[in-house]
């Protein structure tokens, strides 16, 4: 009885035993020479990861999601900061890291481009990574607007339609945007940098999550993203904020649109925010959560909102509503009468089956 006990117990143990290790693809949009990443890079590694970076070339901010591949074999101009001169081919890596890797593409092409080409030549050719982490970002995104706007939302999602766990991090500027050389060892307060602080901040979400998973299953399910915001970070000038909490979150809740604003002297117009009511209202989400907006915004406490990428609208009241005054020119084929055109992947058909256990 004792021994059967034990076993169970070992069982259990041996279930439950998660690899504190991935393989992890980064990628941003500020470009691969940013102080951000490179921290990043380097942190996840000294935490055991296997990490593959493919990044920008140049600063990418606010492609959103556009997958945008160079017809250049070459660049046109330098990369940024100068890290790589014009001429040279159009992807490349680091003389001195063989898994650092810049393209002349958007973010989300630059995660086609580490999943596709990449990766594979460097994991093989049925390898696939657990995770793609981007950022942190130089700047908030923060809500439903910023999701589509931000490169590196773009680079996240991208991944996350391709089943691919996916991550977005973003820090407040923190100084701007800045050459991964120029990161201190201190700061004048003698503190670390805000850029490897957000970067041991976002390791040590992703070492969370990762020691959270049993060996051989997914860090998250398939279509599902995490979308992270810190605070400023205030390790320049005083200790004031350099550990903000993880507090867990919505998208909607406190976020901002744009609205156009015409200067009537040229007869420009320039953006401002505007708390839009549709990017406010709870559909999806956890309606008892606090947005992340209004978290990153009330002091030093850092954001965590669960997306996913189904964008459809849940089946509720206001949805039949829309349905119904469609009909009957819009005719409605719910349930197994439909036919799939496309087939699915194993694994997408696989959680469909009526025999899972959720
Ligand atoms: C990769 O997977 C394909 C399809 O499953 C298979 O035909 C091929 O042999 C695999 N290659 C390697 C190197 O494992
Ligand atoms: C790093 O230190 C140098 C002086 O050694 C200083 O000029 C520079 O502003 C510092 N950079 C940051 C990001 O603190
Ligand atoms: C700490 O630093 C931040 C950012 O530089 C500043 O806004 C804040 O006033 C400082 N707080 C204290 C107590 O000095
Ligand atoms: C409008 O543009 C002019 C010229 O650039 C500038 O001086 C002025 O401050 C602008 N006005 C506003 C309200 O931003």
């Amino acid at each position: 009885m004792r021994l059967s006990i034990s076993w169970t117990v070992l069982g259990a143990l041996v279930l439950s035993q998660a690899s504190s290790a991935a393989k992890i693809i980064l990628g941003n949009d500020d470009g691969w020479a940013s102080a951000n990443i490179r921290e990043t890079y380097r942190l996840l590694k000294e935490a055991g990861n296997d990490v593959i970076m493919v990044a920008p070339v140049v600063d990418n901010s606010g492609q959103g999601g556009r997958s945008v591949f160079t017809t250049s074999r070459t660049l046109v101009t330098n990369g940024e900061f100068d890290s790589v001169a014009a001429g040279q081919p159009s992807l490349g890596s680091d003389p001195s890291d063989s898994h650092i890797w810049y393209y002349n593409g958007t973010p989300a092409a630059c995660t086609f481009i580490a999943l596709d080409y990449v990766a594979p030549q460097i994991w093989g050719p049925n390898v696939t990574a657990d995770l793609l982490v981007a950022g942190p970002n130089v700047g908030q995104n923060l809500g439903p607007f910023l999701y589509t706007l931000s490169g590196t939302m773009g680079a996240t999602y991208a991944a996350v339609g391709r089943g691919i766990p996916a991550i977005a991090f973003s820090a407040a500027p923190n100084g701007g945007q800045r050459y991964y050389k120029w990161v201190n060892q201190t700061t004048q307060a003698g503190l670390k940098d805000p850029a490897t602080i957000s970067a041991q901040l976002t390791v040590d979400l992703v070492q969370k999550l990762i020691k959270s998973t049993n060996h051989g299953e997914r860090i998250l399910p398939v279509g599902y993203g995490i979308n992270v915001n810190y605070p400023p970070i205030t390790s320049f000038t005083n200790d004031s904020c350099i550990n903000p909490p993880f507090v867990q979150t919505r998208m909607t809740g406190g976020a901002f649109t744009d609205k156009a604003v015409r200067n009537e002297t040229t007869g420009l117009f320039t953006y401002a925010n505007f708390l839009g009511e549709g990017v406010n209202r709870c559909i999806n989400g956890d309606c008892r959560l606090p947005g992340e907006t209004d978290v990153v915004n009330s002091g030093c406490q850092s954001a965590v909102s669960v997306f996913t990428v189904d964008y459809d609208a849940p089946l509720k009241r206001d949805t039949s509503k829309v349905q119904t005054k469609m009909l009957p020119l819009v005719s409605f084929h719910g349930g197994s009468a439909w036919k799939r055109h496309t087939e699915m992947p194993a694994s997408v058909k696989q959680l469909e089956s009526p025999l899972r256990h959720e």
